[in-house]
């Protein structure tokens, strides 16, 4: 049976802020984590894999850290790729053209929720996070 994964509530995603988590996931048989960050434009919720399709690394080399200085784009901490929040494209920097791979993302009775049979709940594999961005616990509805 397919699950829904409550990733967190809605108003924790405030316009035109970012908010990362942790997630883990099987894959192969592994826990592997699973970086991704959730944006809201528009009242529109957005969610992308934390991956820069330059080299692969976070967004956020500060954890948490994902928009450039006027906080209008995403930007890679690395080598300060930016992205657009409504589309997870970039138009600047070295992955120029590319895009942060989307995720599908339902909202389920104010919460923000996932469809992945591969999810499953995180068990300590994250990166550290700062006080203020607290891992998130991923549940079963
Ligand atoms: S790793 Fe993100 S721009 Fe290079």
């Amino acid at each position: 049976m397919t699950e829904l994964f409550v990733i967190c509530e809605t108003m924790e995603v405030q316009e035109e802020e970012v908010r990362g988590f942790v997630l883990a996931r099987q894959i192969e048989g592994e826990m592997k984590p699973w970086p991704i960050l959730m944006t809201r434009k528009g009242g529109a919720f957005h969610a992308y894999e934390n991956v820069c399709p330059h080299a692969g690394n976070r967004l956020d080399t500060v954890p948490g850290e994902f928009l450039d200085e006027e906080g209008n784009f995403l930007k890679c901490g690395t080598h300060g790729a930016l992205f657009d929040l409504e589309t997870g494209h970039c138009f600047i920097g070295p992955c120029k053209g590319e895009n942060l791979k989307p995720i599908d993302i339902v909202i389920d009775d104010g919460d923000i929720c996932m469809i992945d049979d591969t999810l499953t709940e995180e068990d300590g594999l994250h990166l550290h996070e700062p006080d203020e961005h607290p891992e998130v616990m991923i549940t079963s509805d």
